[in-house]
């Protein structure tokens, strides 16, 4: 399995996914600031990896203070907290983490044993992911039959849950099945997490694909070359709304005009049971850069006004299944 997020015993090693599929480059920090930045730049990324790297970043922020007393180890822990919230918006699974981490917290007095206590509930957080999307990547498995041809769209794969992948997990483990699958990905503009990413994951894995731009999807699911589409998720809200990577709406609309069952799979630490829908969760805007340029090269007029949302909103109705851990739930017979 890839691993994207590493626990050395006493530092945090991450691959730098910016840097593939050129160069298998890694990270290895003690400094919680690292951490964050790592996955403000998305050298880390995907919902899952950002939550398991938070969690680490966190317990090496109360590592980096010693001979305080409570008081002041909780207030440098709120520094560190407040750190790492302000990364990314979307990614529930950050704030699953933050949630998590701040319970330990609140539970212990002893600096010491706090200390040991928040090393031990991050690597509960990553040893928990890995069994979610194991689970996961079964029942997603069984969802495709022999000679499908399956589309996923952004990365939803290891490298995006520190664990088995959700999306590609699902796609990984029908192959091992000794199912018959081809999947066709898309591009994923602008920061390309399809072509660099999920290209560089389904090689490894040795699954058959073709990568599309993000604007061919619509002809090849008219031209019935498309059996389902399968993809992640960055916070699902309680009635079933999807916040995925910008184009997932899209793709969901257009896979029920065309009759293509459109799967979600995503573990529990990404459900949202307190947002009541979609439009109430907040959608990360990134840096204009990511559009006007690519590699450092400006591809676009001086002054061109651009608009990013790293995030769209599928409404739960175009949604014909959603696989955790805890089972698969389809649209309109049970939920999770
Ligand atoms: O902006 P990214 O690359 O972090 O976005 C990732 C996605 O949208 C994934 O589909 C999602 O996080 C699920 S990863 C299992």
């Amino acid at each position: 399995m890839i691993r994207s997020v590493n626990w050395l015993g006493d530092c945090l090693q991450l691959l730098d996914q910016t840097k593939l599929p050129a160069k298998e480059a890694y990270l290895t920090t003690t400094d919680y600031r690292v951490v964050a930045s790592a996955i403000t730049k998305m050298q880390v990324r995907g919902a899952p990896a950002i939550g398991v790297a938070a969690a680490y970043g966190i317990a090496l922020g109360a590592f980096e203070f010693s001979n305080v007393n409570l008081a002041q180890f909780r207030s440098h822990m709120s520094v560190v907290m407040k750190t790492m919230a302000a990364t990314r918006p979307t990614a529930k699974n950050l704030f699953t983490t933050i949630e998590r981490m701040e319970s330990i917290i609140q539970k212990t007095s002893d600096t010491c044993l706090l200390k040991q206590a928040l090393i031990e509930e991050a690597i509960k957080i990553h040893s928990e992911e890995q069994s979610a999307t194991q689970i996961i990547s079964k029942l997603g498995a069984n969802l495709f039959r022999d000679g499908d041809t399956i589309l996923t769209h952004c990365n939803a794969g290891p490298l995006a849950t520190a664990g088995y992948g959700t999306a590609i997990g699902a796609l990984i483990e029908a192959q091992r099945q000794g199912k018959n699958i081809r999947v066709i990905n898309t591009e994923t503009r602008p920061l390309l997490q399809g072509s660099r990413l999920t290209a560089w994951e389904l090689k490894v894995a040795g699954i058959p694909f073709k990568l599309i731009t993000d604007s061919m999807a619509a002809y090849f699911m008219s031209k019935g070359s498309i059996q389902a589409i399968i993809v992640g998720a960055d916070r699902i809200a309680k009635n079933g709304d999807v916040v995925n990577k910008i184009g997932t709406y899209m793709l969901a609309v257009l896979a029920r005009e065309n009759n293509i069952p459109f799967y979600v799979a995503a573990p529990l630490s990404t459900f949202d049971y307190d947002t009541p829908s979609g439009e109430f969760i907040p959608i990360e805007e990134r840096n204009t850069t990511e559009i006007t340029e690519i590699y450092g090269t400006v591809m676009t007029p001086e002054g061109t006004e651009v608009l990013n949302p790293a995030f769209d909103i599928t409404p739960t109705c175009y949604i014909t299944a959603i696989i955790s851990e805890k089972g698969v739930a389809w649209q309109g017979k049970n939920s999770i």
